[in-house]
């Protein structure tokens, strides 16, 4: 097909190596304690470990992609500083789950997603501590090199993932979400939450969420049938914070009617 042909086959490739690089050099440093800093306030935390992994792979993108743009989480812009729909780019969150990361030594992603045109191509999401790599092709999704099934779950018989924030915060309409389903699970971690709905664990993933925390794991689910939308319901825009739902096509209606009554 012409989007099989059009597929990044060399990025792809490329970037498996570095998402599997940045791995290796995260598990072999958990001995070290890591140097912590605030960010926005005393728990949006960022280490030393995310801006060595998040160089290392904006120097490797740029050495064979010298004309490629990057929305990276830790260049401090939320927003991008080039066209998103004529631009090739890529979006970086070298560390998703850097409390995780401090606190728990597991439960945190290496994650990026490269867009060609504007276009999405491929997401990626390396499940560190496991050594565990999500990926696609022009057709289907992948944990390491088994492909992964269109699912269709319902909500009664599945678990959501849900932000802490957002439940402790407003939680009215996401409680009655919540009560539609089998339970709520929060894992502290965008790219592990992704990885759980991959598999099968849960239905989806209701956060807010920045471009570099939705576009690895939207493009995964799209090759599932699944997707990511706004609670207006529309697709998030990569431009900044947006309150995201992740989960099956066929539930879109049935959950944004319920989110959308919020204000989340
Ligand atoms: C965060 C995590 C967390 C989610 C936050 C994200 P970070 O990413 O994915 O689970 O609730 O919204 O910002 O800062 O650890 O990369
Ligand atoms: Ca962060
Ligand atoms: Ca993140
Ligand atoms: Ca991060």
């Amino acid at each position: 097909s012409e989007q099989a042909s059009n597929f990044p086959n060399e990025q792809l490739n490329l970037a498996k190596g570095w998402v599997r690089e940045a791995g290796i050099f995260l598990r072999s440093h958990l001995d070290e304690a890591p140097q912590v800093a605030t960010k926005s306030r005393y728990d949006d935390l960022v280490t030393n470990f995310d801006g060595q992994v998040q160089e290392e792979l904006v120097s490797k993108i740029l050495a064979h992609f010298p004309d490629d743009k990057i929305l990276a989480e830790e260049n401090g812009k939320s927003e991008p500083d080039f066209d998103l729909a004529s631009s090739n780019f890529w979006v970086i969150d070298p560390i998703d789950g850097t409390t995780n990361f401090i606190v728990q030594k597991a439960e945190f992603a290496v994650m990026l997603a490269y867009y060609q045109a504007g276009k999405p191509q491929f997401g990626m999401i390396l499940d560190v501590m496991a050594d565990r790599l999500f990926w696609n092709d022009a057709e289907q999704s992948y944990c390491e090199d088994e492909a992964l099934p269109v699912r269709w779950p319902e909500l009664e018989t599945s678990l959501l993932a849900l932000n802490s924030y957002m439940f402790k915060s407003n939680a009215n309409h996401l409680q009655e979400l919540a009560s539609k389903s089998l339970g709520v699970r929060n894992f502290g971690s965008a790219g592990i939450s992704y990885v759980k709905i991959l598999e099968g664990r849960i239905l989806g993933y209701v956060s807010n969420l920045y471009p570099w925390d939705y576009a690895p794991g939207s493009i995964l689910l799209s090759k599932i049938g699944f997707d990511s939308w706004t609670i207006e319901g529309d697709s998030p825009s990569l431009m900044g914070r947006e309150k995201v739902f992740s989960g099956p096509v066929h539930l879109k209606d049935e959950v944004l009617s319920i989110l959308s009554q919020s204000e989340l």
